[in-house]
């Protein structure tokens, strides 16, 4: 059944959170927790409404058939909202991320091709190496039973694991913090999040000390990046066989660079390095970070996960290989189960290319739209008991309750821009999570509710101190 133009609704005709007069909904939006406060709206509001920003009208949508039509139809009827890229390419980041039609389409290729499971399989050893490193650590920190911020030494060994992957270079943050990207890299979420919706470009008046820091920052990240860079052309100049066979995602980018029509010249294969930090980081470092803060309220699941770990891998503290990991399903079924509560990816920003309809809602082109997707993972009719940490809803043989629909929880976003590092990241977690319950027992040292959702482009614990101690059982 087609809907007549004379029955649409336009955007103006959708409900709306009162605002003040000149910044609109602006207040609400700069909080910490702003994804949330869109939940409440779409509750009160419906799943579709809009909000104000200064004078930017956006249609906000927590409905999951119009989310996944939106992911579904790029790259041609939606884009990333168009900001996303100027503040992008503001920051000399030329990346797959931000690229749109054609661009990103010759981008993405290397990208999903460097992040394909058969790739993962092969980076494994990497990936138990910094788990080694970080078990080590955490075990430094159970002798002593302190209070951990531990979301610090998650995001050092993401950076650690991507920075091997993507340029072949053994980092060590997690026991150099000093001397690491992580400084660097910890300004690039905050600030792009703080300038997309920004209703006055102040930082190009008036920057401030943090502007003038993220300059520093980025001017430093391209100042190593660019000694990766040089070191791996020389060795495809000195090694003819790499150019067949890169070793490396960077060493592949360069080699693509030299193809004919190619759209990788210097900025983007920069850019797209540089992507695989950032996107791979935060993302996997919060979810790391927000499944312990369930674990840590949850000894009894600790203890499956130990068991799991003890039958698929009994004479190491880390999976030998990558086929263990598929005997881990508890574990990993904890991961899915803490992305669903807490997604670190709550919210996605698109435009559409042209005018069109979403459900009834004539929407013009170019409308910023943003996509809310916890709404969806906290609703009874998509998960039943939702608000409840329970793993073995995510178990297909032992899912306990009516309700599951997974492919409501968009953490990963879809289409054909589906997280390309979704397979890199669960393989991450699941050695690391699975590593650290076999061995600690975990407890919060503040009370649940003082750890707090801070929303900064990723959606990230803060104030989340763990206390590790060697596991009392097998
Ligand atoms: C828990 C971990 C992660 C989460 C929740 C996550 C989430 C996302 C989401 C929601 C998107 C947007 C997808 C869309 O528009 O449909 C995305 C894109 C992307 N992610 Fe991830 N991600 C994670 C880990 C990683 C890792 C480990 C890497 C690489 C090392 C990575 C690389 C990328 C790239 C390159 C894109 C851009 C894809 C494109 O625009 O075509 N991500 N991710």
């Amino acid at each position: 059944m087609t809907t007549s133009t004379a029955d649409l609704l336009k955007i103006s005709d959708l409900k709306s959170p009162k605002g003040s007069f000149l910044l609109g909904n602006l207040k609400e939006f700069k909080q910490k927790n702003k994804h949330r406060i869109l939940e409440d709206w779409a509750k009160e509001y419906g799943e579709l409404y809009t909000i104000k920003l200064a004078a930017k009208t956006i249609l906000v949508s927590a409905d999951t058939d119009v989310n996944a039509t939106i992911l579904k139809q790029r790259p041609t009827k939606f884009r990333r909202f168009s900001k996303i890229n100027e503040i992008f390419l503001e920051m000399g980041l030329h990346t797959v991320f931000n690229a749109e039609g054609e661009h990103w389409k010759k981008q993405r290729k290397p990208v999903t091709e460097a992040l394909s499971v058969k790739k993962v399989k092969g980076y494994y050893p990497i990936i138990q190496e910094k788990t080694t490193n970080l078990i080590a650590k955490i075990k430094s920190y159970s002798e002593t039973e302190n209070t951990i911020e531990i979301l610090n030494d998650f995001i050092a060994f993401t950076i650690d694991v991507t920075t091997e992957v993507a340029f072949g270079y053994k980092l060590n943050t997690i026991d150099n913090k000093e001397d690491s990207f992580q400084k660097h890299l910890e300004l690039i979420f905050p600030l792009i999040n703080e300038r997309i919706t920004a209703p006055i470009a102040m930082w190009r008046i008036f920057p401030n000390a943090r502007d003038k820091e993220l300059k520093i920052s980025l001017k430093a990240i391209e100042d190593v990046m660019g000694k990766f860079i040089n070191e791996a052309k020389q060795r495809l100049a000195e090694n003819p066989e790499l150019v067949e066979n890169p070793t490396t995602f960077l060493e592949a980018l360069l080699v693509e660079s030299k193809k004919e029509k190619t759209v990788f010249d210097e900025k983007t294969v920069y850019g797209n390095v540089i992507a695989m930090l950032i996107a791979g980081e935060d993302t996997t470092s919060n979810t790391l970070a927000w499944t312990l803060f369930y674990l840590a309220q949850h000894p009894e699941i600790v203890q499956k996960i130990r068991q799991e770990a003890s039958i698929a891998y009994p004479n190491n503290n880390t999976p030998e290989n990558y086929d263990q990991l598929a005997d881990l399903k508890y574990t990993n079924a904890a991961i899915q189960e803490a992305i669903r509560l807490k997604p670190t990816t709550p919210m996605l920003f698109f435009q559409p290319n042209e005018d069109l309809v979403l459900k009834n809602v004539f929407v013009p082109k170019d409308t910023m739209i943003i996509t809310q997707n916890s709404y969806a993972a906290m609703d009874n009719a998509n998960f039943s008991n939702a608000t409840k940490f329970d793993p073995s809803r995510w178990i297909k043989s032992a899912c306990p309750y009516q309700n599951h629909a997974p492919k409501t929880s968009r953490a990963f976003g879809g289409g054909a821009r589906l997280c390309p590092g979704m397979h890199l990241s669960i393989i991450e977690m699941t050695t690391a999570i699975s590593s650290i319950c076999k061995q600690f027992d975990i407890s919060l040292a503040v009370k649940p509710y003082e750890v707090e959702e801070n929303f900064a482009f990723t959606m990230a614990p803060e104030n989340l101190k763990i206390i590790f101690k060697k596991a009392s059982t097998l």
